[in-house]
């Protein structure tokens, strides 16, 4: 999502911070921007801000008119999220005097409370970001102890949230006070001086020693050196990591391809996608709903519209919507829906989930069904895409760019938000008690843990099982309920990045047709985990396994007897039922890709599919 770069030193600063943006730009933005120290004539140090909507080489060709000299400066990407797109917002955000200026990743939960204070006591606000408040409340804090450091520590103490925070002050020339909280900060120190970001890849070329820094250290940059100190002030030495990947590593954060990190992505996707959605009252807050809470109580009837990977999305959602809001709910290929004549009146609720927030047929679905009078909401990765841009109202997935062609990380935040909207809508026609709504909330957050758990402990499991699927020439996925929908979406990752052949049913429909294809070895692959459909799913399975199928399931921890029926079982935690797809689909993602890779298959670039299908 957004990028953070600053350096001090002996060098033009307006170049490296250019050359660190564009080295971050694959992580998506949609407007970049500079602060640079300049000494005026007056010897009267001074800040320039220098920002712009769009791409970075926008940014890049207006700084090549900028002739005074910089060696202090700090810049950033941002990809919007309190307020839309536009120079105002774009980062960095300086204080009334416009002395400060800061440069911020992550979200400030108080921002609301904070922005009222601050204009309470006099502070003028240029922009409607979160982040703008650290550049008021630093300058309050800098009126008091004059040392940047010391205030940046001050301000952050009053915030409630994520930060990764770089700020310069222009009566301070040469220094960067850094902080961070759950928004990760690399530090380093190079022979032309010290340098700041927020993703290694942008300063690999001048150090491989990098620190990373924990969440409550604080850092001061100065030509000279760095000092890092905790919460407190007291100096801290924290240890250096030796950095010895290449570019292309570096832009993979370390992984072998891109499909990997977006898997190991998904906990930060949910935690993002939820972070400042409850209020600590119970209620829910979708300020970009842009439906009045009386439209949304009068909706009677929801189509989700989506294509691919988002139409799987949507067929969990129907789950939720139905189970939570009791709203019927249908789900439709944007491609059949567009040319169907489907029942819509003004209480009919669209929502059109898209990864790209350009794919044609969802488009085009999105233009009919506002034309026949439906309220449309977008759910989508992309701010400013044409989904979000038609649609009444919007959820970004915060999933940030991906890159990977088949989609993981997107999947995940595409459920997460509409578990969000199917609890709105919820909470609103009171079909949900504000307890059980927030008890709901909770444990949707609490599977970002659970994911993670997955990830660190099941990539053996899931590697012999994709060793028993790589050479078959075909394999069926089952699942009930919400198990059904994600081996629709398990069979999708398998054939896109294997080309393996795969097809998913809802397993009580084996019986009637598919059970033919098993025969000896072929693979059958179940969304077994407890359900309260489990015990129907364990008697398909036995149906498989009695015709010499290789049954590989996705179990919840501590079922012993699944072992019985399945030749290989890959355990995941136990989690409501509801939730299940959040952690279910993880390891079948793993799978597709493992014996994608055992197949010899490019796992980012699948042979002819493309990220974004703009084509009808
Ligand atoms: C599968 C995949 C595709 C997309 C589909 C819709 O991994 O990525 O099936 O889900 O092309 O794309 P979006 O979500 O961008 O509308």
């Amino acid at each position: 999502m957004c990028g953070i770069i600053g350096f001090t030193g002996r060098s033009q600063a307006k170049d490296i911070l250019v050359e660190g943006l564009t080295r971050m730009e694959y992580r998506g933005y949609d407007s970049a921007g500079v602060a640079l120290e300049v000494a005026g004539a007056d010897g009267e140090a001074r800040l320039d801000v220098i920002r712009r909507v769009g791409k970075v080489a926008g940014l890049a060709s207006e700084l090549e008119g900028y002739k005074d000299e910089s060696t202090c400066g700090i810049g950033h990407t941002r990809w919007a999220t309190h307020g839309r797109p536009s120079t105002a917002n774009a980062h960095p955000h300086t204080s009334c005097d416009g002395r400060i200026a800061v440069v911020h990743n992550g979200i400030v939960e108080n921002f609301a409370e904070l922005r009222e204070e601050l204009q309470d006591r006099g502070h003028e606000f240029k922009s409607d970001t979160d982040t703008e408040v650290f550049a008021h409340l630093i300058e309050e804090a800098y009126g008091c102890e004059g040392d940047l450091m010391a205030a940046v520590r001050e301000a952050v103490s009053q915030v409630a949230g994520a930060y990764g925070l770089a700020a310069v002050c222009a009566d301070e020339p040469g220094t960067i006070a850094v902080a961070r909280k759950d928004s990760p900060i690399i530090i380093g120190m190079g022979e032309m001086g010290a340098y700041v970001a927020s993703d290694v890849i942008a300063l690999i070329d001048a150090t491989r020693d990098v620190v990373v820094l924990a969440d409550d250290q604080f850092a001061k940059l100065t030509p000279e050196g760095i000092e890092y100190t905790d919460s407190e002030g007291r100096a801290i030495q924290p240890e250096v990591t030796h950095v010895d990947w290449d570019l292309d590593m570096a832009e993979k954060g370390g992984y072998p391809d891109f499909m990997l990190k977006e898997i190991h992505e998904q906990p930060r996707v949910v935690r993002d996608t939820l972070v400042g959605r409850m209020s600590a009252n119970g209620e829910l807050d979708i300020d970009e709903l842009g439906l009045s809470l009386q439209e949304l109580n009068d909706i009677d009837r929801v189509y989700v519209i989506a294509c691919g990977t988002s139409y799987h999305a949507g067929l969990v959602a129907k789950n939720v919507i139905e189970g939570w809001a009791r709203i019927p709910c249908e789900v439709e290929a944007a491609s059949e829906f567009r040319y169907r004549d489907p029942i819509i009146t003004p209480s009919t609720l669209v929502v059109a989930v898209s990864q790209s927030g350009e794919t044609a047929d969802t488009l085009a679905a999105i233009r009919d069904a506002r034309i026949k009078g439906a309220k449309v909401f977008g759910i989508t990765n992309v701010v400013g895409s044409p989904v979000a841009r038609e649609s009444d109202g919007v959820i970004y997935t915060k999933a940030n760019k991906e890159i990977a062609v088949a989609s993981t990380k997107s999947f995940i935040g595409q459920i997460v938000s509409l578990m969000l909207l199917a609890l709105l809508l919820a909470q609103v026609k009171y079909r949900l008690s504000t307890k059980t709504a927030r008890m709901l909330f909770r444990e949707l957050g609490d599977t970002a843990e659970q994911i993670q758990r997955i990830l660190d402990e099941s990539s053996d499991s899931i590697h012999e099982a994709a060793e028993a699927v790589a050479p078959a020439h075909s394999a069926l996925f089952v699942g009930r309920g919400m198990g059904a929908a994600i081996a629709y979406e398990g069979a999708l990752k398998l054939k896109e990045v294997s080309y393996l052949h795969a097809e998913a049913y809802a397993a009580g429909e084996m019986k009637h047709g598919p059970i033919a294809l098993i025969e000896p070895g072929f693979p059958v692959i179940a969304v077994a985990t407890k359900s309260p459909t489990y015990d129907k799913v364990v008697s398909n399975l036995m149906e498989c396994r009695a015709r010499g199928a290789v049954v590989v399931t996705v179990a919840t921890e501590g079922d012993e007897e699944i072992k019985k029926i399945a030749d290989h079982v890959i355990y995941i935690p136990q989690v409501r039922d509801c939730f299940s797809p959040i952690t279910a689909s993880v390891p079948l993602q793993l799978l597709a890709r493992e014996a994608a890779l055992l197949r010899g298959c490019d796992v980012d670039q699948p042979r002819n599919l493309a990220k974004s299908v703009t084509v009808e």
